[in-house]
Order: structure tokens, then sequence, then C-alpha cells
């Protein structure tokens, strides 16, 4: 009896999931898996004191899952890593505790994110911002030069998410913070959902079991210190939040310590 055991194609994600944040960067008014915009954000969480901080433009192509900056307590003067930055709202936000004395580096693959992420930094005068081109797995930074790894809603996305942990406490000098809001599922999901690219860009098919996930945290050389559920999240496509309920697919904000 010969079994066959499905695959994910890495490149027609790669493909897709650009794709796809290519239109949420360009026309956000779309209908979308998942929520985007500012409605979505204040739901999460995000004071509007900070909102009202950060270029509208790049709040109506949020796309996050959670918020977790509460969690980052991020100083005047730090240096913040940004993963997967979309249109800039977290790398704003940063950027807003930061102040200019600190500085803030988001890394995003998909260039109409970039673009866009940048205009709004340049016509905002956010000059402690710069958004560079590169891959979460391997992010164009110096090693241990960075104080807070941030990201929202896109380690699910990678299909390599030990590099993405093992990058961020590289990044991180010892002692260093790394918060974050991502996707996770209660149990492990099934090929039929894991090998569609499709589910997958939508911030579905690429959630990790949450045990093994924290594993993941732990092996990279990290302290979890807190670990929240955000149950205001949720999924808006039909076949998105059936898939969601099956699994137990749930957003989580948490914050880990590089030991
Ligand atoms: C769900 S969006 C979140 C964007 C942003 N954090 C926000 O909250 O609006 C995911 C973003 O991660 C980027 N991304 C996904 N996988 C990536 C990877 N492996 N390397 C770099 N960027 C990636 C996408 O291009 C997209 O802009």
């Amino acid at each position: 009896m010969s079994v066959t055991t499905r695959q994910l194609d890495t490149i027609e994600l790669e493909e897709r999931v650009k794709r796809m944040y290519q239109e949420v960067a360009l026309e956000p008014e779309h209908e979308f898996h998942f929520e985007t915009g500012r409605a979505l954000a204040e739901r999460l969480g995000y004071p509007t004191d900070d909102l009202d901080q950060i270029p509208a433009d790049a709040i109506e192509s949020f796309a996050g899952v959670g918020y977790f900056l509460d969690l980052a307590a991020i100083s005047v003067g730090e240096a913040v890593l940004d993963l997967g930055s979309g249109s800039g709202t977290d790398s704003f936000a940063a950027a807003i505790k930061t102040g200019s004395q600190g500085r803030v580096l988001g890394v995003d693959m998909t260039d109409e994110q970039l673009a866009k992420a940048r205009r709004l930094a340049e016509d905002g005068g956010f000059r402690q911002v710069e958004f560079r081109s590169g891959y979460i797995e391997k992010p164009p930074v110096d090693e241990g030069s960075i104080d807070c790894v941030i990201s929202n809603g896109v380690i699910n996305l990678s299909p390599d998410k030990e590099a993405v942990f093992t990058a961020a406490a590289r990044a991180l000098r010892p002692g260093g913070r790394l918060a974050l809001a991502d996707i996770v599922s209660e149990r492990q999901l099934p090929e039929g959902v894991t090998c569609d690219a499709s589910l997958w860009a939508a911030c579905i098919g690429g959630a990790m079991q949450r045990d093994g996930y924290r594993q993941a945290i732990e092996a990279a050389g990290f302290a979890i210190e807190t670990w929240r559920e955000n149950s205001a999240y949720r999924f808006v496509s039909e076949r998105a939040a059936n898939a969601t309920q099956k699994y137990g697919v749930t957003s989580v904000s948490l914050l880990a310590r590089r030991r």
C-alpha cells in the first residue's frame, strides 16, 4: 500500500502571500479572509491616542491580529525590529515610543507594502524609522543590535518558524524582548489545510499547534513571560471561520525574553 504525503509548495505560498499583501497595501477597501483597518485596530486594543499619531493610510492597510505593544513596553531611545512590517502601523506605533533618539527597522518581502510604508515615513517625518526589503527568516540586521523585536500576524505565514525565532534571538541583545501577536491552533491542522497555500496566505493554514509554537520560541533561546489569548480577533470569510472553529485557531499575544 502506498501512502502519499502532500507537501506545501513554498514557492507558490510566497507568491500568494505577496499577491495578497500587495492588495492589502494598494486596495485596502477590498474584502479579505481577515479584517483590516482602524476599526480592527481599535477593537484589538490599540489606544486611540497612539492611532491618532500614526499615518491614517498605514492604518487602513493594518492587517494585524492582536495588540501586544503594552507587553513590549518600548522606551525612549530603544532599537526595535518589526518582522513583517506591512504598511507600517506597528513600526510607527513603536517609533512614537522610541522617540527620535531611538530607531525602528521594519522588514518585509512585499514591495508594495515597503513602498507605501517608506512614503508614509517620509511624509510623516518619522526619521527614526527605516523599512528594509528582506525575509523574516533572515532579516537584514546586525547581530545583538536590537532591544525589542516585534511582529504582528506574520510568523504564521512562514513555512520555517524555527528560523524566524532563531533570527529574532540573533538580532536581540542578551535580555532583549520578543513581543508579538500571531495565530496558533489548539489542534494540529490536517494536511488539507496546511497544504492549501490560499488558506495559508489567509493566516490560517500556517497556524502552528500552540505547544509546538511555545517550544519553538524556547528552543531559540527565549523564556516566555506572558501568553495572552486575543478573543477580539476573528476571521471573516465562511471558509476561514469554519477552519478556525474546527481546529481552535486563535490569536495570541506574548512576551518572551532572550536568555
Ligand atoms: C498579515 S500582514 C501583517 C502586516 C503588519 N504587521 C500589520 O500588522 O499590518 C503580513 C505581512 O508580512 C509580510 N510577510 C509574510 N511572510 C514574510 C516573510 N517570510 N518575510 C518577510 N515578510 C513577510 C507580508 O508581505 C505582509 O506585509
